[in-house]
């Protein structure tokens, strides 16, 4: 995720933000940069100061290579660690960026939605733009801010203009002593040390400098100079109390928890708004996907959809295809990425092959997207990493905007896969025979999973201590139906990636075809049984299950009381539309995961053996 750092002071910046900006990797990243405003050394007295700035696709270390003959002098500056959104990793579109005469330079966290229309506006008017970055349009329109009004007042009339998310600072050559930040949605801490002031986005890119801290709210706006800091919302100056961070930098990276799984777990309300936001109409329910743009018509005509992934990707695909199938009416086929590439599929015009991918890097998707090419057939990306080679090798996609995940065992890049098909599908569906009903009634379901994924959350004691009964047992049979079938595979590969239990998901209507010879007392089994289409058939799968003495955890909706008869174990998930309840079964199967794996003392975020992205064969 994007990372910010700044510092104003007696000391030389540079160093202070390449510290700030190693502190800052562990978020992830694929370009970084910094920017120093400072006398002009070439221009004299008169000339007054300059802005200077660094950027490098890549790692921090790129960036401190371009420093080894060229210090940039000067008392203050910012750098931005910058995970792409919008526009590939490359230097362009690394952060900070600047206004048509580089008077400016500014730092963004978030995503500023209607960046589009306010970029044709700039241009219209002769901005010149160097990036595909959402963040520049904030540099023009401070650009054409009167020259005399302060860096703060600069900004505050431009922020109004603004639509999204924003953490940002900014410094300007025209009123060349200062720092401005500002919030809305997404963090900015100050830190403090005498007369001497740092921001960031999170406190341990200045930790080891300072622990007296000041946290922005959202539509708070800060000016930091030698004189001060100066905090200010609707126009108006306010006090505010900084503190003291007990933390270590350690902490501060997990963010107070004690793995990035969990933390990543916890995010996944976000994940869901970020993966949706911008891209829902709701009162027409409508899908507005702008990486298919490019191939809508075409995607109008196809007739076949291959989806192929690894891992939790490949379960997240299996969704897609049930959900494509019932609600776009288009039939599709989900298949292991390492199988497709070696089997001689049938495709033809009128087939397109789909990527999910979280890295964009899995060595067997890529392989099978370039299969897909050779043949000549439309090839289509969902990737997390914007940027990365699936994404840049595929004719149009959708990408995920989960952030990124450090985690091996894939959680929110998984629930944000679910959610991108749940617009894929829409998309699609609405181009064919769905209703407007229908697709009001996706679209407005969709904006309330964040608060019911929330509310699972409210029950993770409960989930800890069924996860600290059931750690003991050395084999599990997790059993789905229909769209929580992919949910029983994905919750068994959690807990063997974690926990190196034996686990095996399967369909439930494929229970009595094997797996129940496996049954006894020490064989306990998982059942996703929401009260849904298929729920009477799970109930007879626990039932068989219980005749075979298994202890039985049960997942199912709020208000199920029957449940109570049948299993050992019961955990609760808010009621949802059938097609979307895989985004809320498999959070306490996450949980369930990770909390065995650390009851038995294993660290969840290093599992032996595995790697976060496979980019060999
Ligand atoms: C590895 C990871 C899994 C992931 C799979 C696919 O096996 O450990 O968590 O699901 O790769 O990765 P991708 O980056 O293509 O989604």
């Amino acid at each position: 995720m994007c990372g910010i750092i700044g510092y104003i002071g007696t000391k030389q910046a540079l160093p202070i933000l390449l510290e700030g900006l190693r502190r800052l990797e562990y978020r992830g990243y694929d370009s970084a940069g910094v920017a120093l405003v400072a006398p002009d050394p070439l221009g004299g007295e008169a000339s007054g100061s300059k802005i200077f700035t660094e950027r490098a696709a890549g790692k921090v270390s790129e960036l401190e290579n371009k420093f080894i003959d060229n210090n940039l002098p000067g008392l203050i500056g910012i750098g931005h660690t910058r995970w792409a959104t919008h526009g590939a990793p490359k230097e362009e579109n690394a952060h900070p960026h600047g206004d048509c005469e580089n008077n400016i330079a500014v730092v963004h966290n978030g995503i500023i939605e209607n960046y589009q229309e306010l970029k044709n506006e700039l241009a219209a008017r002769g901005h010149k733009f160097r990036s595909e970055t959402d963040t520049e349009v904030i540099a023009h329109l401070l650009e054409d801010e009167p020259k005399e009004l302060s860096l703060e007042k600069k900004l505050m009339n431009i922020l109004p203009r603004l639509v999204g998310t924003y953490g940002l600072a900014v410094i300007d050559k025209n009123d060349s002593k200062k720092i401005v930040v500002a919030r809305l949605g997404s963090p900015l801490v100050i830190g403090i040390r005498g007369s001497e002031f740092f921001i960031a986005s999170d406190p341990s890119a200045f930790i080891s400098q300072t622990r007296e801290v000041l946290y922005l709210d959202d539509g708070e706006v800060a000016a930091l100079s030698p004189q001060g800091i100066e905090i200010i919302e609707k126009g108006i100056s306010k006090n505010k109390q900084s503190e003291l961070l007990e933390w270590s930098a350690e902490k501060i990276e997990k963010q107070g928890y004690p793995h990035f799984m969990l933390k990543e777990i916890n995010e996944q309300p976000k994940v869901i708004e970020d993966t949706i936001r911008g891209r829902l109409e709701e009162k027409d329910g409508l899908a507005h996907l702008g990486g298919l743009k490019e191939a809508e018509e075409k995607l109008r005509k196809i007739e076949k959809i291959i989806i192929v992934g690894c891992g939790s990707a490949l379960y997240s695909g299996k969704i897609g295809e049930y959900i494509i199938e019932e609600y776009a009416g288009i039939p599709v086929e989900c298949e292991y990425a390492s199988e497709f590439r070696y089997r001689k599929p049938v495709l033809d015009d009128s087939t397109a092959v789909l990527a999910v991918s979280q890295s964009g890097e899995t060595a067997d998707t890529l392989a099978a997207i370039r299969e897909a090419k050779r043949k000549g057939v439309l090839t289509l990306g969902m990737v997390n990493a914007v940027g990365s080679t699936i994404a840049r090798e595929t004719d149009a996609g959708i990408y995920n905007h989960a952030g990124p995940e450090i985690g091996v065992a894939s959680t929110k890049a998984f629930i944000s896969q679910v959610a991108a098909f749940a617009l894929i599908t829409l998309f699609l569906g609405r181009q064919r025979q769905m209703s407007a009903v229908t697709g009001v009634r996706i679209a407005e379901e969709l904006k309330t999973l964040p608060e019911k994924i929330s509310q699972i959350f409210s029950q993770k004691e409960q989930i800890e201590s069924i996860a600290e009964k059931y750690a003991k047992f050395s084999n599990f049979l997790y059993l789905g139906r229909k769209y929580n079938a992919p949910i029983a595979l994905e919750g068994a590969l959690k807990l063997k990636e974690i926990s190196y239990i034996h686990a095996e998901g399967y369909p439930a209507g494929e229970m009595k075809h094997g797996p129940i010879a496996l049954l006894d007392k020490n064989f306990p089994v998982v059942a996703i049984a929401p009260k849904d289409s298929v729920y009477e058939k799970m109930k007879s799968a626990i039932e068989e299950a219980k005749a075979r003495q298994a202890p039985v955890l049960a997942l199912t909706t709020e208000g199920n009381n029957e449940m109570e008869n049948l299993a050992d174990d019961i955990i609760y998930i808010p009621k949802t539309l059938e097609m979307l309840t895989p985004i809320l079964s498999i959070i306490p199967l996450q949980l369930f995961a990770y909390y065995i794996a650390v009851s038995k003392g294993y660290d969840p975020d290093r599992p032996r053996n595995l790697a976060k992205s496979v980019t060999v064969e």
